[in-house]
Formats: structure tokens, sequence, C-alpha cells
């Protein structure tokens, strides 16, 4: 194990490893008329909310519940919100009617007051990844006009949703001991154990030491070791290496510990597999990696289009693009450009092929305009907001690009987000309601879906969803003739 002391923290644009600004569901509000806080309140569970919540009704109002899934009966107590507030969260506290699928958390620590990381140890993986996929297929029905059956599939070797985790930041406390923090809560409660952690990542004995001084501690397990960096004092921490073993490709690339890397060990090789495949990238091909981080497409697909073709990658991080660059230096038909991808789309050199990889508050008009107009032959969109990608499906639409193919991955089993990602949610004020905003709905189990938006929104923007990776291939919707 390394620890990393010292150096400066990058702020702004540092991706994230369990981010804590991470959404986390709907603005609480400041309860209004008598708080109803502590009530117990018996209601219908309706359909799964972005949050990791579900929705119910109680007297006129829409309650937010925990730990509960459609189709339950449960007595719920009220965690926020008051008489006069249209809106509240609650947790659920005794499961009256008990859905098909339910299960009972593997964890000592997931339930009501517990650690607010996993949001779905108590339903089966089979049906949470029925709950994310009809989020995805909702999202891609409102906001893109897009009726598809989408299969949320596990990634390669995930067969119980455990152990995947291999970043994590835990939270310091005022005494210096390091835990996670409860669902919307300052506080740190001390863990004793994490089942969706890698083995590896909780024998760093980061629980048992004093971090006074610190704010937090990101936990990294890598090919090239384990590492703690303590937040603030380590900055990005050392250089570790992470090896990609997939079926089409495999390389090794260096990074920033702290530096944007996929949390589940088989992730970025499931992703490279399925970008290639899609894109089917021929030698002599230029192609645009778009988001790039530290050029895990980039580098995957310099070997498919070789020394004839040329890759350009666009990524707007400086450490990202250092280490992206000397990940790249035996490859010199392989550039890097350090900007904001908006801004440097008016600039992008011509393209056969595209990948974006943004973040979760999406590409947006201008920046899909941008790649349509360079007319390539494919675009691989790997998305990890289904809403910001079904937004941005309906841009290419206008831009003459239709869905070839979608493909849906679990990268994050137990939980409703992917706070490891540097995918951070925008948190949004409400449309109508007492500073609580209703989140995207979904109708998994037959359950009546709330109103909701009818139209896209407008970028930036998307309304907030499950977290479910997407790879999304777009083709021409006609043959283009190439200037
Ligand atoms: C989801 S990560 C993908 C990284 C890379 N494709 C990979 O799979 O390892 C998104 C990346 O986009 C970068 N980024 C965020 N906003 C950006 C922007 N407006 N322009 C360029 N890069 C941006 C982040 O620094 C991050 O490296």
């Amino acid at each position: 194990m390394t620890r990393s002391h010292g150096g400066r923290s990058r702020g702004r644009n540092r991706p994230g490893v369990g981010r804590r600004d991470r959404y986390a569901g709907p603005r609480a509000a400041a309860a209004r008329g008598e708080s109803l806080v502590g009530t117990v309140i018996e209601v219908e569970v309706g359909s799964v909310a972005h949050g990791g919540f579900c929705v119910a009704r109680h007297e006129g109002r829409v309650v937010f519940v925990r730990h509960t899934m459609p189709g339950e009966r449960v007595r719920a107590r009220v965690t926020e919100g008051g008489t006069e507030n249209r809106f509240l969260r609650a947790d659920a506290v005794e499961i009256l009617t008990a859905a098909a699928e339910r299960v009972d958390p593997r964890c000592r620590h997931a339930g009501p007051g517990g650690c607010g990381g996993c949001d779905w140890q108590h339903v089966s993986l089979p049906a949470q990844r029925e709950l994310k996929a009809a989020v995805v297929e909702e999202q891609l029905r409102r906001l893109a006009g897009l009726e598809r059956p989408v299969r949320v599939e596990a990634l390669p070797g995930d067969d119980s949703g455990f152990h995947w985790r291999t970043r994590m930041e835990f939270a310091v406390g005022p005494d210096g001991r390091a835990g996670l923090r409860p669902h919307r809560s300052h506080a740190v409660l001390p863990i004793t154990e994490c089942p969706i952690a890698h083995p590896d990542l909780l024998t760093t004995d980061v629980l048992g030491q004093d971090w006074t001084g610190e704010r937090a501690l990101d936990v990294v397990v890598a090919d090239s070791g384990t590492v703690v960096v303590p937040v603030p004092s380590g900055g990005s921490g050392p250089e570790i290496t992470q090896l990609v073993a997939a079926d089409r490709w495999s390389g090794e690339l260096r990074l920033a510990a702290r530096g944007f890397w996929q949390v589940h060990p088989s992730a970025a090789a499931a992703l490279v597999d399925r970008v290639l495949g899609g894109l089917a990238a021929q030698r002599g091909e230029r192609v645009l990696d778009l988001y790039a981080g530290v050029g895990l497409f980039a580098l995957a697909l310099a070997d498919a289009v070789g020394a004839s073709g040329a890759v350009h990658a666009v990524e707007s991080d400086a450490r990202a693009v250092a280490d992206g660059m000397g990940n790249a230096v035996d490859r010199p038909w392989v550039s890097f450009r350090q900007a904001r991808v908006e801004q440097a789309a008016a600039t992008l050199p011509s393209a056969d092929l595209v990948v974006l990889d943004p973040p979760r508050t999406g590409a947006g008009r201008a920046v899909i305009e941008a790649v349509c107009r360079l007319k390539p032959r494919a675009i691989a969109y790997v998305a990890c907001d289904p809403a910001a990608l079904a937004r941005d499906l309906a841009y290419a639409r206008d831009g003459g690009y239709v869905l070839a193919d979608l493909t849906a991955y679990d990268l994050f089993p137990m939980t409703q987000h992917g706070s490891g990602r540097e995918c951070r949610p925008a948190e949004r004020g409400a449309p109508g309601g007492a500073g609580l905003a209703p989140p995207g709905r979904v109708r998994p189990f037959g359950h009546p879906a709330l109103p909701g938006p009818e139209t896209p929104p407008t970028d930036p923007p998307p309304p907030m969803t499950q977290h479910v990776e997407c790879v999304a291939l777009l083709q021409p919707a006609a043959p283009q003739r190439r200037d």
C-alpha cells in the first residue's frame, strides 16, 4: 500500500473518487408549517425515482420513500418536510406487504439511518437491473421519442453485485476517524464492513487511523497497488497503473490516483470492447475522442487505425492530458488537446469516427451539432446518465444521426448512482414545489407514472435519473456525401 501526502489539490474539474457532492435526489425542503419529521405514515409504494427512493402519495402529498420498492405497502417514518410541504421524504421502517423481489440486505449498515452508499441492497440483483432498464426506456421515450426495449447487462464476472468497488471516498469526522456518510447527512458513520468494496480496499486500515486535519480519504485499488490519498493534503495522489484486458484490445495506462478511472474492475474492458466492436475502425481512419480522460478509447482506437490513421483527443483536465500524452508516447499519430469540448467544437478536425464520453451533464446541443457537421461514418456515445443521452440523441437526430444500437451496463450494482464517475449531476431546483425537485420517474412494475416533462429540456441540465452506463452507436440517417 502506498500513502500519498503533500501536493496541492487540483480544485476545479477534479475527477472524484466517490464524490461527496453527488446528487442525492430532490432538494431538501425547509420544513414548512408544523414539522412532520418522525411521524409514521402508511403508504402504497409506486414507481421508482432517481435518488434511490420510490414515489408514494399520502394525504395529497408526494412522499419519496427509501428502503422500499415498487408494489410494497410500508410504514414509513418521515425524515424531512412539514404540514405545508407538497413533498416529504421518508424511510420505510416496517414492510407490511413485501415485493417478491425483496431480499435481506447483506450489509449490516444498509437500512434506515445507516450508510448512504447503497440504495438497493434490499432488492434482488435481477430486479435492480429491471428498475434501471425501465429508467433508460423511459428517458429514451420521453426525451428522444424512441420506443425500444432495454436490457441492463451485468459486467463480465459480476455474479453477485458485491466486491466491485475499487475506488471509494471515506469522510473524516471531527474525531479524525474515517467512515461513510448516512444518506443526506454530514455525520460520519463508523463502518465495520462494506460488501460492495473490493476486498483490498478495506485491508488498508484507513478505518483504524487518526486522520485529523484531513477532510476525506480516497482509497484506490489499482493494478499497480492500493493507494490511500488524504484529501486535501494528498493532492491528486501518486501515479498509478491500470491494465485493460479486453477481448479486442489490451493495454496499460498511467494516471493520477485521483484522476478519472472506472470504478468497477471489469468496466473499462467492457466499454472498450463495445466501442471498438461498434465502430469497426479501419486502417487509416481518422478518429476524434472527446472527453478523452487519459486516453482509454484514444489508445484502443489508435491501434485499430494504425500509423496511417490519426486520433485527436480532447480533454479539459491538464493532469489527464499530460498523462494521456505519456500513455500515447509510442503512438505519434495520437494528439491530445487540452480544452473544453464545447470551446474546441468549432475547430475540430474532420473525422471518420467520433467517441463522446461526457460527464453526467452530457455533451449538449452545440457539441452534438458540431460533431454531426463533421459527417463521421459512425459515432459512439458512452453515457453515464440516460436522460442526458436521450436529450443528446434527439439533437443528433436533428443533425442527421440515428441510434443504431444501444447497450446498457450495470456498472454500480446495489447503488442508484455512480459516485466514482466524474459524471456529476447538476442539482436542480424544483418545477413546482417547496424546493423539492420531482425527479425523473419510471414505471417499472406497472405502476402509474406521475406526470413529467413531455418535451426535452433545454441543455445543459437534463432531468436526473438512475445511473446506468450506456454505449449508444449512432449512424447517419441517410448516406452522406463527405466534402
Ligand atoms: C466520463 S470521463 C471519461 C474519460 C475517458 N473517456 C475514460 O473512459 O477513461 C469524462 C472526462 O471528461 C472530462 N471533461 C469534463 N468536462 C469536460 C469538458 N467540458 N470538455 C472536455 N473534457 C471534459 C473529465 O475531466 C473526464 O476526464
